[in-house]
């Protein structure tokens, strides 16, 4: 058997799937940009090859002796390189593709990740979409700014509901699919939490854990875009992020699913339990 190449290990859910591999003492490769960067960032332990989706020619080394891999579609990532990346990995014998996807993504044509299911599909490469929804994390990422400077929640919610699930629960189910494989190939699955929230919820679950009170702004949607591109962030960006809160606002994202459960056998981590376990980080 070859071993799993795991793609965006210097973000959130990639750097998961590395901890859940080594914890199974599976194989596995981390495929980055910057090979020094990612050693400071994560440490020697692991053998890093240098992956840049942009760039075709990282391509065959990054997926030499690779069988299986872990795909996160980066946002400013070309779709044509993305593309041509998988059909390389085929060309050259990989034989399950688990790729993180976006829940409810089969009513969005508009997003990325929509195109790239379906090129998978087409392409016959075998897959397993996971398909998260809203990540815990964000709190701890685009979130992180305006709760550690102004203890608020800044986001275009409105008072809609959104399943939080923790990353570490997604990587999970990746690990999962990539080592079992069989059953779990050319499955879409729905990966949420237990419970739906809306952010009035959330900061007073993070009031209680981080014992200082944290409250949700709830901006129109014109306030939020205006605040973040005075605040220098980029216009893109910003769009996007007002895009997703506005799928919640429309209560588009309350939706709770058992796949997780299913697959792993136990439930998911609790937003409260994820704020406890994050907690330096909004200090
Ligand atoms: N946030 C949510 O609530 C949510 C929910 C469902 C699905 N998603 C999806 O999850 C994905 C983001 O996952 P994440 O949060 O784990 O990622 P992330 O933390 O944003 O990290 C992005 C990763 O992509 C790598 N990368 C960027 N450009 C690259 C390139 N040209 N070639 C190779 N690698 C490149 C980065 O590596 P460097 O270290 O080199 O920069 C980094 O490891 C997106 O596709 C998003 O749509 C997000």
């Amino acid at each position: 058997m070859g071993c799993i190449l795991v793609t965006g290990v210097t973000g959130n859910v990639g750097q998961e799937v590395v901890k859940k591999l080594e914890a199974l003492h599976a194989p596995f490769l981390c495929a980055v940009r910057n090979v020094d960067k990612a050693r400071q960032q994560l440490g020697d332990s692991h053998t890093y090859v240098k992956l840049d989706l942009l760039d075709p020619s990282t391509y065959d080394s990054a997926l030499r002796g690779v069988d299986r891999l872990f795909l996160m579609y980066p946002p400013e990532t070309s779709m044509e390189h993305f593309h041509g990346f998988i059909r390389r990995a085929q060309e050259l014998g990989v034989q399950h593709v688990v790729y993180l996807s976006v829940k409810d993504v089969q009513y969005m044509p508009f997003v990325p990740h929509f195109k790239n299911e379906k090129f998978m599909r087409k392409l016959g490469i075998p897959y397993t979409f996971l398909r998260a929804g809203y990540f815990s994390q964000n709190l701890n990422m685009f979130l992180l700014d305006e709760i550690k400077r102004h203890d608020r929640i800044y986001v275009p919610a409105g008072k809609g509901k959104t399943s939080f699930i923790d990353v570490r629960d997604i990587a999970e189910v990746a690990a999962i699919s990539l080592l079992e494989g069989g059953v779990h190939r050319n499955q879409s699955y729905v990966i949420t939490g237990s419970e739906a929230l809306d952010f009035y919820e959330v900061a007073a679950l993070m009031t209680k854990v981080l014992k200082r009170d944290i409250h949700y702004a709830n901006p129109t949607m014109k306030e939020f875009t205006a605040y973040m591109l005075q605040k220098g962030l980029e216009e893109p960006y910003v769009k996007l992020v007002a895009g997703i809160h506005l799928f919640t606002k429309l209560g588009l994202a309350k939706g709770i699913r058992k796949d997780f459960t299913r697959i792993t056998k136990r439930s998911p981590i609790r937003l409260a339990q994820y704020i406890e376990d994050y907690q330096q980080v909004w200090k």
